[in-house]
């Protein structure tokens, strides 16, 4: 076990142990404890401790090092995000399997890419995604940018060897304009780090700031229902937030899969042992980032393997195998309701002009 699960532990155990000490408004039965709008001391502890382990999304995108937000990199992006000839079959686009329109996502299990082929893992959302602490659900990319060039690449995403991306694109005339403008002053601005870049400037947009939780987080009492706020305090009470903290309501650590008792096979399978394929350690095995709750009820289904879709039965699974802890069905309930106050304003993205082939651009491959 790595230190940090350890660290997570002790946190999870001083949540668990406060909440036996001081008999929390969970025990209390529904709705008398939390009113909706009245400012108790109960709800205004419930809120300054909310207060201090998560942070609202922001309206306008976070700047990324080396790599600053002009109009025309982000136009660029967005071309290339929507353009389905970064796949050798010129069929699969970033928002074929990250649809803007449902949450980032694809609603499939696992991804179908190149050739009907279904990829490992769920295709977790590409929402807010900015900010998470690494990209991929065992974090093996630092960042966007360095995501971005993944998939492209992958033989069961868009199957493009790597060289052919830039072919594709210098294949086609009109994009010619719009990477020098992106990349002003580049003699040869059509490049893969570029192609990434401009994608990486796109996504850190793609936010979704504003839901119930976050005008919760401002100070607005009202914005949360009183069910949800008891969802709240048992999500911080029973140990859920000690993983899924911060802005992103996890994205920031990894923890075990299963660090209490191993889900079973078909949500947890043996052979995918997540980080310890990057680390090369074994003792990070069934380690995964934990991933963002923001937005959980519209990216169904669940975990990195997709084989939960009811978020009521992810948030059982969560308790049992994280926490070592039965919730009461009323419980379930009240976390899940709470869960949809994550869901923010999603974001309009206008769906890009993309410039056409000329008869010498690369053609399709099967
Ligand atoms: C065939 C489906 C598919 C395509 C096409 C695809 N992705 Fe993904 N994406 C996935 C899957 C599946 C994962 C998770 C893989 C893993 O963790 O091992 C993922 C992970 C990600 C993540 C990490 C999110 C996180 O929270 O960890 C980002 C960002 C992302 N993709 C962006 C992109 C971009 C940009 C493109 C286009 C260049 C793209 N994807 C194309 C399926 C796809
Ligand atoms: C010890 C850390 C930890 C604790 C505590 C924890 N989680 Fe998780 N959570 C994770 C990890 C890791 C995953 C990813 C599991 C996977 O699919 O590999 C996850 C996944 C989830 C998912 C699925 C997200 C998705 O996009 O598929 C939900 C929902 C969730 N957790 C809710 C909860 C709730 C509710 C609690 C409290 C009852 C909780 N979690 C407690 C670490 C934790």
């Amino acid at each position: 076990m790595t230190r940090p699960v350890i660290a997570l532990l002790i946190v999870a155990g001083l949540v668990i142990a406060g909440c036996d000490k001081q008999k929390p408004a969970d025990d209390s039965p529904a709705g008398s404890v939390v009113p909706a709008n009245v400012a108790t001391p109960v709800a205004e502890a419930l809120m300054a401790s909310a207060q201090a382990l998560f942070k609202p999304i922001p309206a306008a995108a976070p700047a990324l090092p080396g790599n600053d937000a002009t109009p025309a990199k982000l136009d660029l992006g967005r071309m290339l995000f929507f353009d389905p000839r970064l796949s050798v079959s010129h069929a699969i686009s970033c928002a074929s399997c990250h649809n803007i329109g449902l949450g980032g996502t694809d609603t499939q299990p696992t991804s179908i890419g190149h050739q009907w082929e279904r990829g490992g893992r769920n295709a977790p959302t590409v929402l807010n995604a900015v900010f998470n602490t690494a990209q991929f659900w065992d974090g093996r990319a630092a960042d966007l940018q360095a995501q971005a060039g993944g998939p492209m690449v992958n033989p069961v995403e868009m199957a493009s060897p790597e060289a052919h991306v830039t072919e594709q694109l210098k294949g086609i005339p009109g994009y010619h304009d719009v990477f020098a403008k992106a990349f002003a002053g580049e003699a040869d601005p059509v490049t893969l780090i570029n192609v990434e870049k401009a994608i990486a400037v796109f996504e850190a947009g793609l936010l979704t700031p504003d839901s119930p939780f976050d005008r919760y987080l401002k100070g607005d009492a009202s914005a949360l229902t009183a069910v949800q706020k008891q969802g709240l305090q048992l999500f911080i009470n029973k140990g859920c937030a000690a993983c899924h903290g911060g802005i992103n309501v996890g994205g920031g650590m990894y923890a075990k899969f299963g660090v209490v008792a191993s889900p079973d096979a078909t949500i947890r399978p043996p052979g995918d042992k997540g980080r310890s394929v990057v680390t090369g350690m074994t003792g990070d095995d069934y380690i995964f980032k934990v991933p963002t709750l923001r937005n959980i009820a519209l990216t169904a289904p669940y975990f990195h393997t997709g084989s939960v879709w009811d978020l009521r039965q992810a948030v059982e699974v969560m308790a049992n195998a994280q926490l070592g802890t039965q919730l009461t069905a009323p419980e379930v309930d009240d976390i899940t309701v709470f869960l949809d106050s994550l869901t923010g304003v999603q974001p309009e993205v206008s769906v890009p002009i993309l410039p056409g082939g000329v008869t010498a651009t690369p053609r399709p491959e099967p």
